[in-house]
């Protein structure tokens, strides 16, 4: 269905509406219409339906058991009427009308619950654009001016009251979720360019209220994914990454829960995420009407976004989603949703193999010998993949010197990197290689033949960060190169994986090669550039898999995600805070890409000491990898390796791809903490517990499963072999969900894993 209105019509304004003016005679065409054909976009299935009512003006967006509902309102403004639980398919929706305000301090576009607005008539809460002409003028008011329906996306084409500039909203639903997708396109189409100074995806509105807090994840190096919690009140929270890429301090994700749940599964949670890992920026608003305004897309801060004419800028998507079953039901909701339409091969990504990865064994040490030698111990405990990190190329004994140079060392590799390839291969193992591509070191051949290539001011100082600094991926030089030299990597050698790597954030971000005025929009071509590299590069070597890295989870959004198959979650690898970390992560992402090692004991993060098989089971929660320096392992080592791995394997698709349940959060100090991940199916579902330290002899707490079929029965298995008092071999599950599970853990950082298979 597609409708169209000559834009450049001036608006109608004597009648008080400038809406009816406007649109009331194709509007009138197409309600005549609807009258003989249900005006679906999808005809009588379960698929996603969006709809248009001609008479009411009133768009709606049904899917995955979720509305979403807005209009054109009677000045011809976008304005939100309904985001939440499905509704009835013939609930009534009169067209939305601008809220008066009830003083003179309260102008009327502040009162109205706007889809998307521009700084103009005096609006004073967060604009989704705002641009300066080259006239001083600055005023910019969006109204409708057509729409368009493709499949399960509606398109929606806003123009400013009398200048040129077109913005297109786009609205995807999925069908299994419910989870939107949203973005602006801005056009410049006057003669002239101007700077957009804003640019957000677009605003949710939730329903008016006063009860509601925001959870959101933030956090540091080696310490992300700290679960946050706070009332919203009549102010502005701010979310947001100024550092060029997505952060490790703040992530683009956020969730808002109405009033306080009794636990994770229940209660009305609206959600959302960022696809950027640039600048962004979320900010959450509560005004004076109780209104609550989520608006996300590009960090103003420092932007300024140069539009020739004729040019296009393109926001970020915005992702949105609505859960009747708590933040526990809005993360599954997100991890389907991630594993079916973001991430590369989405449907169907491959499950992540067993890694080995030489960091925290070797360092920057490595060479053909010693590769070789932890490859035979990796390969001989079930490791399918063989990852040697960083040290391998140009000067690169330490971190001082060689990014950049990537040209294989020839003192530690003589013979290149063949050898070890063919080893790895030989052992039936996968190769997989560090990069960190988009840095440079100072002491460096690249950066003294490219000084100019680094984002810098010229004249001032160049901050290095782990004596290092920015390459400007903006630059088609800097592009050039940074693909051709993995594109011979993966050309020239049989890599079948890249960890690459991003190992701080800017500073001084000027790119002189360029006018002053286009400088800012290096915020948004390194990124592009940043994406279109892994494209291309994926399109080239289809049989390569990435991981994304920055420091730990310094760069994980839905942005990366769409490019890379797994992310690594922290550089903290203690089992223990890793708990925590890994809880964190999973209220965005899903398990499927969380990667986790085994590594040493005591850890060098807290010098905590920890079992093998505790360890183990904290890294199988999610993707699992061993980190260790197997050089060190005892026979029994290997042999409590060799066995996890293989249960590890075992379970994969329930923890990759089940439906998480995180049933005893690991904060605030708690004692135990437990999930469990039960297949898409109800056939299958792993529990793992984890303890502590007892106290005063208490017993673990009953641990009651969620998400099995209540008829069916369930055997139970520790994979530990143990018995546990008090836990049958088999149960309904309706008992294990009601009467539960007891796993009967003492003493200090224990752990169990349990098995649950549909019998019959
Ligand atoms: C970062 C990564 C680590 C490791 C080092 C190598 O810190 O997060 O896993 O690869 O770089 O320098």
């Amino acid at each position: 269905m597609t409708h169209r209105i000559d834009p450049r019509q001036r608006p109608h304004t004597s009648a008080g509406s400038r809406f009816s003016g406007l649109f009331l005679k194709p509007l009138a065409l197409v309600a005549a219409l609807c009258l003989l054909v249900p005006c679906l976009a999808h005809a009588a299935d379960a698929a996603p339906a969006i709809r248009y009512n001609a008479q009411t003006h009133v768009f709606r967006i049904d899917g995955g058991g979720v509305s979403y509902i807005f209009g054109v309102n009677n000045k011809g403004a976008l304005q939100s009427i309904y985001w939440g639980r499905e509704l009835g398919a013939n609930d009534p929706f009169p067209q939305p009308q601008q809220a008066q305000p009830v003083a003179s301090f309260e102008l009327p576009v502040n009162t109205t619950p706007a889809e998307y607005v521009g700084w103009g008539s005096g609006l004073y809460y967060t604009p989704d654009i705002k641009i300066t002409f080259p006239n001083g003028n600055r005023d910019l008011v969006l109204h409708y001016a057509s729409h368009a329906v493709n499949g399960d996306t509606l398109t929606i084409v806003m123009k400013d009251i009398s200048l040129d500039i077109y913005v297109t909203l786009e609205y995807h639903i999925d069908p299994a979720t419910g989870i939107l997708r949203r973005r602006a396109t801005i056009q410049n189409k006057t003669q002239k360019p101007f700077t957009i100074e804003e640019a957000f995806s677009g605003t949710w509105n939730l329903p008016r209220g006063t009860n509601y807090h925001l959870i959101s994840l933030a956090g540091r190096w080696a310490g992300e994914f700290h679960v946050q919690d706070q009332p919203i009140h009549e102010n502005k929270i701010v979310l947001e990454s100024r550092r060029g890429s997505t952060g490790h301090q703040n992530n683009p994700w956020f969730a808002i829960e109405r009033g306080k749940q009794p636990d994770q599964d229940h209660g009305d949670v609206w959600f959302g995420a960022l696809g950027w890992s640039g600048s962004w920026q979320i900010a959450v608003e509560q005004n004076e009407l109780r209104q609550v305004r989520v608006t996300g897309g590009y960090n103003p801060f420092d932007f300024g976004y140069r539009l020739a004419p004729g040019e296009k800028l393109q926001t970020p998507y915005f992702y949105g989603g609505f859960s009747h079953h708590g933040i526990g039901g809005a993360s599954r909701l997100l991890h389907r949703f991630e594993i079916s339409t973001i991430l590369p091969h989405a449907p169907h990504p491959k499950l992540r193999p067993v890694v080995y990865d030489s960091w925290e064994a070797t360092g920057f040490h490595v060479d053909e010998a010693g590769q070789e030698a932890l490859a035979e111990k990796a390969a001989s405990i079930g490791v399918q993949r063989f990852i040697m990190d960083d040290g391998w190329f140009g000067e690169r004994n330490d971190d001082h010197a060689g990014l950049g140079d990537w040209w294989v060392n020839p003192k530690k590799f003589p013979h290149g990197l063949k050898p070890l390839i063919d080893k790895v291969h030989s052992l039936g193992m996968h190769f997989g290689l560090w990069v960190e591509p988009e840095m440079v070191n100072p002491n460096s051949d690249l950066y003294r033949k490219h000084p100019d290539w680094v984002l810098n001011f010229p004249g001032r100082p160049r901050t290095e960060g782990r004596n290092q600094l920015v390459l400007n991926l903006a630059r088609p030089d800097v592009r050039a190169f940074v693909f051709n030299f993995l594109d011979k990597l993966l050309t020239d050698n049989d890599i079948s994986f890249l960890k690459w790597d991003y190992n701080r954030n800017w500073s001084e971000p000027g790119w002189p090669a360029v006018a002053p005025d286009k400088e800012k929009q290096v915020y948004v071509k390194f990124i592009d550039n940043l994406y279109s590299i892994l494209a291309e590069l994926r399109a080239r070597h289809p049989n390569v898999e990435i991981e994304d890295c920055s420091g730990g989870g310094g760069r994980v959004d839905l942005g990366i995600l769409h490019y890379t198959d797994e992310v690594w979650t922290s550089d903290n690898t203690d089992p223990f805070d890793r708990l925590s970390i890994q809880n964190g992560f999973t209220y965005a992402y899903t398990p499927g890409v969380m990667m986790a090692w085994v590594t040493d004991s005591p850890s060098w993060a807290n010098n905590r000491t920890t079992s093998l098989e505790y360890r183990f089971l904290s890294s199988m929660q999610g993707s699992l990898g061993v980190g260790a320096n197997l050089s060190k392992w005892t026979p029994e080592d290997f042999a409590t390796a060799k066995k996890m791995i293989a249960q590890y394997k075992m379970i994969r698709p329930i923890v990759q791809r089940g439906d998480l349940y995180r049933l005893i959060s690991p904060l605030h100090g708690s004692e135990h903490s437990v999930t469990e991940s039960v297949a898409r199916d109800r056939s299958q579902a792993v529990v793992f517990a984890f303890l502590h330290s007892s106290q005063m002899g208490y017993p673990y707490p009953q641990v009651f499963l969620r998400g099995l079929d209540p008829h069916a029965t369930y055997s139970m298995q520790a994979l530990d072999g143990k018995a546990y008092p008090g836990t049958p071999a088999s149960a309904s599950g309706a008992y294990w969900m009601s009467k539960g599970l007891s796993p009967d853990l003492h003493g200090d950082f224990q752990a169990a894993l349990f098995l649950l298979k549909k019998v019959q």
